[in-house]
């Protein structure tokens, strides 16, 4: 994977605005150093007023006018937004949620992508286009859709699921197995008697909400496939009907978002493409969008765009803005992570509609201002530093594993907040990235030998296979990290005949034997390793582990199981497994890291807090950049390297002539 320079783009939407504006903004976009702008993914009913009735030529004009500027155009395909005439005419294409309402018209997402009325409306529209587009130069890839999602229970879905089923179990008595449907009574007789799970929120005591954790396992599988298959159709008219030239990609939802297998997805996809919204996650300075980033960077291991960048303040119902000069620290870092295109979101800002505080370059009443100019600046670097930077790729040596089954079991039964997926990915996934080293965010199916360090936390689901990859990787030298929890389903989310962690007791020398689960804030255990090792603290979940070939790494000091192992280790072949027996806070992971990678011969860099550091590559020569994301300025040492970054400043290490900025 090579980076070119970085370039940025606008989201526009010239259906909003008179046409005699299309001009102005085409120039002022090419005066700030923008080179592309993704139009078209909400403007269905302008394309189509009426059933049929095609009115294409307006957004053809807008394609000249921003291609006389110099820019090309990444077109959405409408569907995210199908129009009052196509739903009055089959209102069964609105979505059923799961408490039974049906998603009324009026906001968009209103579709269930399994109903043939929407997926013959949407057949129609997208060939109508890629007809019209599809053999154009000035049109550079298509974004199908809108940031998928959404999960439908209305008929025509459980009509669907059955069909998923059968195709994915062959008989109705292998899915009574599977699912273990002796369960108070819910044998089924007939395909037709399988519901969709319940929903709606979890309730209290008899009455509570509990699906079968088999059934709404695959549930979740089948919502997923939905959305993919509806992407699907649309791919495949356009790869009929455009020049191979023109990418086909869909703009993901980052790393947060848990509905929709986000690897099967994406082999849908040329690239992959995302939104990045830093500020809608503000309890953390870097690690989300810089998790999200390399989340989607792994998807396909190769370069991202990213499709909506914030420029400003957002919100729909209450504001946030991005401090002085945040939008360039994040577009830098995300670039550094691998985008090879930026867009942001939006061009100017509503006068209508409901994210009128979603603000855009330029201001609603139409003048540039700050943020203009901002962006302008950042083209200008970004050509610039671009230039050092291209070629150079993110070099990662530690892998963190990402599953989505074991994701959606989770989601089925959470278990223990302290052990909530995302957040346990992104603990671990902070606490690597604090020592400087680079993470690349893998599935299970992903060749791991080329990784020193692989890290597991959340197995939750697992398999012979699996277990037996993860062996090799050990045994070939590989340094395996596992956390609570692994194994502890099988991939029809029943338990396995099994001690934990199933499948992989062998391989981390040891077994479950006990554990315990109590509220996150109900103190802490602490754990220690020795006089010389690391000492920190466990919250909310811890096991009791009976060692066979492992040794301890460090203890319990106090609570139920004082005095027995917290982390174990077992060496094979050339390689290490440890087993972190507990929900370990940050601060211990990055101490027990900061102690593996020094056995394991892996750089340890010393960050001061809110400072990231990001290992690059290239042709053979290894670079850091640096992101400051704190408001004072933070010094820096990398070896022989001293670096002073301003609040919010970047730098390139080690320089090669005037990189540092
Ligand atoms: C994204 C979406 C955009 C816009 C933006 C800001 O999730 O794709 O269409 O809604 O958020 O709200
Ligand atoms: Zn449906």
């Amino acid at each position: 994977m090579t980076h070119r320079i970085p370039r940025l783009g606008a989201a526009y939407y010239p259906e909003q605005w008179p046409r005699e504006r299309w001009p102005v903004d085409a120039k002022l976009m090419a005066e700030a150093g923008l080179s592309f702008v993704r139009m078209g993914e909400f403007a269905w009913a302008r394309l189509e007023p009426r059933q049929g009735e095609l009115d294409l030529d307006w957004l053809e004009a807008a394609v000249e006018i921003l291609a006389d500027a110099g820019l090309d155009v990444i077109l959405g395909t409408p569907t995210a937004a199908p129009p009052a005439w196509l739903i009055e005419r089959h209102p069964e294409i609105l979505p059923m949620r799961a408490d039974g309402r049906v998603q009324p018209f009026g906001n968009r997402r209103h579709y269930c992508p399994n109903r043939p009325p929407f997926r013959a409306a949407t057949e129609r529209i997208v060939a109508a286009l890629a007809d019209r587009f599809g053999r154009d130069d000035r049109v550079s890839a298509w974004q199908i859709d809108n940031e998928l999602g959404g999960r439908c229970y209305c008929d025509a879905c459980r009509d669907a699921f059955h069909g998923w089923l059968r195709e994915r179990y062959g008989s109705l008595d292998v899915v009574n197995e599977v699912w273990g449907s002796v369960f108070w009574s819910q044998t089924y007789g007939d395909w037709s008697q399988i519901s969709l799970p319940d929903g709606t929120p979890v309730g209290a005591g008899f009455a509570r909400n509990a699906p079968n954790p088999g059934l709404a396992l695959d549930f979740r599988r089948f919502s997923s496939d939905s959305l993919i298959g509806y992407l699907r159709l649309q791919a495949s008219i356009l790869r009929e009907r455009c020049a191979p030239r023109q990418r086909i990609t869909h703009n993901l939802m980052g790393f947060r978002f848990a509905e929709i297998d986000y690897d099967e997805l994406a082999g849908e996809l040329d690239v992959v493409s995302w939104d990045n919204y830093p500020l809608l996650d503000t309890s953390r300075r870097w690690s989300s969008p810089a998790l999200a980033a390399d989340a989607m960077r792994g998807l396909k291991d190769a370069p991202v765009w990213v499709l909506e960048q914030q420029v400003g303040p957002l919100g729909w119902e209450i504001l946030r803005s991005p401090r002085r000069g945040e939008t360039r620290l994040h577009t830098w870092q995300a670039v550094v992570h691998g985008a090879e295109k930026i867009c942001y979101f939006r061009w100017r800002t509503a006068r209508f509609g409901t994210e009128q505080h979603w603000h855009g370059i330029v201001e609603a009443d139409g003048r540039v201002g700050r943020r203009y100019e901002e962006i302008r600046a950042l083209a200008a670097e970004i050509e610039l530093l671009g230039r050092a930077l291209a070629g150079a790729r993110p070099h990662a040596e530690v892998a963190l594993v990402h599953d989505y089954d074991s994701r959606f079991a989770l989601q089925v039964q959470p278990t223990n907040p302290a052990l909530a997926y995302e957040e346990t990915l992104q603990r671990h996934y902070e606490a690597v990235r604090a020592l400087g080293t680079g993470v690349d965010v893998v599935s299970l199916r992903t060749d791991l030998s080329r990784y020193r360090a692989v890290v597991a936390p959340s197995l939750y689901v697992m398999d012979e296979a699996v277990a037996a990859a993860l062996a090799a990787y050990v045994a070939g030298g590989g340094l395996l990290v596992l956390a609570p929890r692994a194994g502890v389903k099988d991939r029809c989310n029943a338990v396995p005949e099994r001690p934990l962690p199933a499948w992989l007791d062998e391989l981390a020398g040891l077994e479950v034997v006990d554990y315990v689960s109590v509220a996150e804030d109900d103190g802490a255990w602490i754990v220690c390793a020795g006089d010389d090792g690391f000492e920190g603290d466990l919250r909310g979940w811890y096991e009791e582990l009976e060692l066979r070939d492992a040794v301890p790494v460090a203890e319990y000091a106090d609570g139920d199981f004082a005095g027995t192992t917290a982390v174990a280790a077992r060496e094979l072949g050339g390689g290490r497994v440890v087993y972190v027996a507990g929900a370990a806070t940050r601060e211990t992971l990055t101490a027990l890291y900061r102690s593996l990678w020094h056995d394991w011969g892996l750089p340890v860099h010393d960050l001061p807090a809110d400072v990231e550091a990001v290992p690059l590559r290239n042709d053979h020569r290894d670079l850091m950049f640096l992101l400051n994301h704190a408001d004072e300025e933070r010094f820096v040492e990398l070896g022989a390297d001293k670096v002073v970054l301003e609040p919010l400043g970047i730098a390139l290490v080690p320089a090669t002539e005037d990189v540092r900025v």
